[in-house]
Order: C-alpha cells, then sequence, then structure tokens
C-alpha cells in the first residue's frame, strides 16, 4: 500500500516524482503529493489521483533537485488532503512520506503532545516525522542519526524516505517491512516502493533489507542497519525494460496483462523442463530433493487470487503427487495457532511479495520449523527474502490491481512442482512426465487460442453488465476457477458475485437462483462433466440464465446452456490456466461498459502491506 519515490540528484525532480507516481499508483490512489527542495521546502498535496495533484500544482514553483512523492492508500485518517502526504515536523522544516503502519503512534503521539508538538492530521506517518525532529533538537545530531534513533522507539512496519530545508545534499530512506529500492545513477539517486519509476533512468539498484536504512550525502550513498552497522549494498542490475511497465497500445493495463498470458506462461516455465527427457531444471527441486521426498505435508497460504491459485494447487498436489495439502487464508493461519511442524513444506503464494498477512504466516510457520517455499513475481520482493527456497513467477510487472497473468503463472509453477513432487516421491514415472510436460508446453498456443473468445465475451458482457449478481459454478479443477471469475467480477465492477462449487448449490445458493440471475459454468470435459450437467439441469429449471465454459466441439452443453464459451481442449488439470482467462475477459469487459475504474478500482491497491 502507498506508493513512495524520492530522487536527488542534477535533474529536475518534479517530472521524475510525477512519472514515478503514476507508475506507483497501482499501491493507493486515495492521495497523491510531492515535497521539492530549492532553497525553500514546497509541499503540495491533494486528495485523489496523480492527475489531481498535477492540477493542484499547475503553474506552481515545482523547481528543485531533491524531492520526494506519495501516493496513498488510506490506513489511519480518511483521504483527505490534510491525511495526504507528505507530512512536516513541528517546524516545518522536515518532510516525510511513509508507506506501513506505525503501530504504537497513538502513544508517543501523546508524549510529543504533552511536549507541545500539535498535529495537523490524523496519520501515524505525522507523528514519526515530529519524533524524528524532536531526537534531532534534542541530541543535537545529524538527520540521518536522528532517524535512525527515532526507528528504534517505532512499533510496526514503514518504508520511509525524509528529506529536510535544512540539509539540501541529504534524502534518507529506510525499511521495515515495506519495500524500498534504492536505484544508483551518475551523479544521482533514487527511492523507490518498487523499481518500477527508476529504470527508465537507472537499472543499478540495491534493494534495503529489513531493519536498513540508506542515506545520500554529498553524493555518496550509506547503508547500515538502525542498529548502526555500515552494510555493503548488494548493487544487481535489472532486466526489467520500460515497455514492461506501459500500456502497449491497450487502453487499461489489466486488458494488456490478460492478453500477454500465452508469453507470460510461457516466460513462467521456460528453461524450468524437458519434454523430451521428462527432466526438471529448478534448482529449489535439487536442493531440497531429500525433504521433499520426506514431507509429511504442505500447507499454501495466500491471499485473494494467490489463494484461489493455492486452491488449484491442492487439487494439483493431492492428485499428481498424492500428498496432503491444506490451503489456508494468510490471515487466518497466522492467528490461529495451526498445527505446523519440521516435516511440513509452507509453500507461500504472492505476486507482490509484499503481503504482510502472507509474510506474517511465513514467519510463524518459520518459529514453527516449517520449510517455507516462495512463489512469487516481483523479483526481491520481502517474502522471497523471507523463504527458505522458492520460485519467481516471471510473469513480469502486473500492474492492473486485479491479478491475472500472475495467477496464471502461478498456476504453471505449482502444476510443474506437482509433478516434480510426484517424481521424487515415486508417484509419477518419466513417461507420465513427458506426457504432462507436452500438455504444459502446450499452453502458451491454447491460451492464445482461448483469448479468440473476446469478442463474444464483450457482447455477453453486455448482457451482465445490469445484474445485480452473478453465481459462478464449477466443480473440481472448475471449482477455483469459479471463486477467481467471482473475485474478478466483484473487485473490478462492483458486481456482487459468489463462486461455489457447483454441486454445494442445491445445500443453500440455489434459493437465489430465478430469471433474473446469470450462472456463469465452468462446464468442460473432464471426469466429473456428467455431473456438472446434472447442477446445470438444476439451474435451468429454476429458469437461471447459463453461461458455460464449455471444451470446443461440445454439443451436449450448447443445447441446455443460453450461451457457451468454447476453450480448447486440455487435461483435466491444467483447465484453470484456459478456464480462466474468458471469465478475466468477461469481468473487464463489464467494467469497462459501466464505466468503472478497471486498473484502479475503488477502495483496493494492488499491494497490501498492513494487515
Ligand atoms: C485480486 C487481487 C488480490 C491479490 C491479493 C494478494 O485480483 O489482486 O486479491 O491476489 O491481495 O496479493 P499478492 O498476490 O500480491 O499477495
Amino acid at each position: 500500500m502507498c506508493g513512495i519515490v524520492a530522487y536527488i540528484g542534477h535533474r529536475e525532480a518534479y517530472p521524475i516524482l510525477i512519472k514515478g507516481l503514476s507508475r506507483l499508483e497501482y499501491r493507493g490512489y486515495d492521495s497523491a503529493g510531492v515535497a521539492l527542495i530549492n532553497g525553500s521546502l514546497n509541499i503540495y498535496k491533494k486528495k485523489g489521483k496523480v492527475a489531481d495533484l498535477e492540477n493542484e500544482t499547475a503553474g506552481k514553483n515545482v523547481s528543485g533537485k531533491l524531492g520526494m512523492g506519495h501516493t496513498r492508500w488510506a490506513t489511519h485518517g480518511e483521504p483527505n488532503d490534510a491525511n495526504s502526504h507528505p507530512h512536516l515536523s513541528q517546524s516545518g522544516d522536515v518532510a516525510i512520506i511513509h508507506n506501513g503502519i506505525i503501530e504504537n503512534y497513538a502513544t508517543l503521539k501523546e508524549e510529543l503532545g504533552n511536549r507541545g508538538h500539535e498535529f495537523k492530521s490524523d496519520t501515524d506517518t505525522e507523528v514519526l516525522v515530529h519524533l524524528i525532529e524532536d531526537v534531532q533538537q534534542n541530541t543535537g545530531c545529524e538527520l540521518e542519526e536522528a532517524v535512525r534513533l527515532a526507528l528504534h522507539e517505532v512499533v510496526g512496519a514503514y518504508a520511509i524516505v525524509i528529506i529536510s530545508k535544512n540539509d539540501p545534499a541529504k534524502l534518507i530512506g529506510a525499511r521495515k517491512g515495506s519495500p524500498l529500492v534504492v536505484g544508483i545513477g551518475d551523479g544521482e539517486y533514487f527511492m523507490a516502493s518498487d523499481a518500477s519509476p527508476i529504470i527508465e533512468y537507472t537499472k543499478n539498484v540495491t534493494y534495503l533489507n529489513d531493519g536498513e536504512m540508506a542515506f545520500i550525502k554529498n553524493g555518496e550513498l550509506t547503508v547500515k542497519t538502525i542498529d548502526n552497522v555500515v552494510q555493503t549494498p548488494y548493487i544487481q542490475t535489472l532486466e526489467m525494460n520500460l515497455e514492461a511497465i506501459e500500456k502497449g497500445g491497450y487502453e487499461h493495463f489489466m486488458l494488456k496483462e490478460i492478453h500477454e498470458q500465452p508469453k507470460s506462461i510461457y516466460d513462467s516455465l521456460r528453461g524450468r523442463f524437458n519434454p523430451q527427457t521428462g527432466s526438471f531444471a529448478m534448482r529449489s527441486l535439487k536442493e531440497y530433493e531429500g525433504k521433499i521426498k520426506n514431507l509429511n505435508r504442505i500447507i499454501i497460504v495466500g491471499c485473494g487470487t494467490s489463494w484461489h491459485a493455492g486452491l488449484v494447487g491442492e487439487y494439483l498436489f493431492e492428485e499428481i503427487s498424492r500428498i496432503p495439502v491444506e490451503v489456508e487464508y494468510a490471515s487466518e493461519f497466522r492467528y490461529r495457532n495451526p498445527v505446523v511442524g519440521e516435516d511440513d513444506l509452507v509453500i507461500a503464494i504472492s505476486q507482490s511479495g509484499e503481503t504482510a498477512d502472507t509474510l506474517a504466516a511465513i514467519e510463524l510457520a518459520k518459529e514453527k520449523g516449517a520449510t517455507i517455499f516462495g512463489l512469487c513475481n516481483v523479483v526481491g520482493s520481502s517474502i522471497p527474502r523471507a523463504s527458505h527456497a522458492g520460485a519467481y513467477t516471471h510473469a513480469g510487472p502486473e500492474i492492473g490491481v486485479a491479478s491475472t497473468k500472475a495467477f496464471t503463472a502461478q498456476v504453471s509453477i505449482l502444476t510443474l512442482l506437482a509433478f516434480g513432487f510426484a517424481e521424487l516421491r515415486g508417484k509419477a514415472t518419466k513417461q507420465d512426465l513427458r506426457n504432462a510436460f507436452a500438455e504444459l508446453e502446450s499452453m502458451p498456443a491454447k491460451v492464445e487460442k482461448t483469448l479468440q473468445c473476446e469478442e463474444k465475451v464483450k457482447q455477453l458482457a453486455e448482457w451482465i453488465k445490469d445484474a445485480n449478481n452473478v453465481l459462478y459454478l464449477g466443480r473440481g479443477y472448475g471449482f477455483p476457477v469459479a471463486l477467481e471469475g467471482a473475485l474478478k467480477l466483484k473487485e473490478i465492477s462492483y458486481i456482487h458475485a459468489e463462486g461455489y462449487p457447483a454441486a454445494e448449490m442445491k445445500h443453500g445458493p440455489i434459493a437465489l437462483i430465478d430469471e433474473n440471475m446469470p450462472v456463469i459454468v465452468v462446464a468442460t470435459k473432464n471426469s466429473i462433466y456428467e455431473k456438472v450437467i446434472s447442477n446445470i439441469q438444476e439451474v435451468k429449471a429454476r429458469k437461471g440464465k447459463i453461461i458455460a465454459i464449455v471444451t470446443e466441439g461440445d454439443d451436449k452443453v450448447k443445447k441446455m446452456a443460453d450461451h457457451v464459451i468454447e476453450v480448447p481442449e486440455t487435461s483435466e488439470f491444467l483447465v484453470p490456466l484456459i478456464a480462466t482467462i474468458p471469465l478475466q475477459l468477461l469481468s473487464y469487459y463489464v467494467a469497462v461498459s459501466r464505466g468503472c475504474n478497471v486498473d484502479q478500482p475503488r477502495n483496493l491497491a494492488k499491494s497490501v502491506t498492513v494487515e
């Protein structure tokens, strides 16, 4: 949540900050603000989007070669101008931007209030900048030291950047629990929540570790822990390119990302298996061979769409590798004292790699002795760092708030892992692997073909767009697909939708069905196809209107359903990779035709770094 970007160097900071904020807007869009130093410290901030901030600054003095910007997803204090970042210290000389939550802010605020501090906002962040100035005034130390000392008094999560009118050659950042990356250019430095605002200028970056701070002072970068131990920063060169974070001719990032799936699935699998020999090339499988052979259970943790991928994982690991699996919402797992032990493998799934609940679930499982495998998309993010082993999904930057290509990449790797584990545990032969890999290898082409349903889906969207409720049904591998379809629709079009196991419908939700209820059924050919057909009949008997996702050439369902969307035939365990695509497109076109902001749905943010 919240995006932060900062610059110090030889260029004008404002255009870099505004462009950076637009790229980070997926992290939150309740308000935006910038602070610039050019003799004086100028702050502009506004409730609303980055575009509103640009209107606010039109014709004003935005010069300065040191500056920082923030886009907010509100936690403490409603979204309004006063609660927008940057926030100022008591004297107005020091400014801060912050991503995260200062949990003990109320106590700190009271103490500072007793010492005469006055606050202009309801935020936890303002308290921190007051504290920093208070420490500096009381100790007479340098600003970076005051930041370090103040952070010792703070409980919570943060990525912060600080600048001061009195230190125009200094940029200070720190992180604990929220990401912060430092970009190292030629005589210039950047700080940001992710690399997207930076890569246009430099590909050399260092990701701060938890509990580290970085400061640029007179053109030199220093990284140290908040316990004052100087660190040698690990500087890496990013491979990300600019096109990956731009819309490339599509109207929305979500549509671009849906269309990228043939490539992102290919990229997620590339070089990880050989269909001719049936062999794997995944380092983590090799390293943890002994563990995988003997493990007792897999626990999959994640949130939202990643949790849905986890459900697909459960079906895959149980069916293919014959390992018992539990899939847990990370937010529940972390607080319910689960039984976890050394023989358990916890697979943590997260696109962003920063989801606070998933991170906390990992920490808990680690304390209990489990081995953690992180399955994440964002390279260098917190979850891979907190995991013992893992794999990146390599889906490329996902910017639309609704997750699409990350889901199919997660499912692709889970499929691969299920076969890898199966082989290690003697549950799959080389021939099984060769067959499965050949099918997996054909997925990008099949997804490409599935995308041809776009025009048809567009028409159906016109019909769905006026519905108040939509039911999504599926069985077996179709069930997580139904859940994911329903989540996509509700989050971007604000139509209430429920995903349900088709056979469970008769235990309650069938009461909802009447002639106004669109029911979307995943009815591809599989081992329980006939059972799904019976469920379709049950809906028809109650006058429900059916859109069915069917295997191409299917005549049976076509006769019963009001509309069908055909998808290519594939093995049952690969259905989620195919059947999810029309549902993503459907929610996209419904949202567009309802005039919703597809890439930035209300109340949401891409990366949920607060619990
Ligand atoms: C839905 C969506 C969210 C995320 C969830 C977890 O489209 O994007 O439900 O899946 O917030 O995020 P990650 O995967 O980053 O942990």
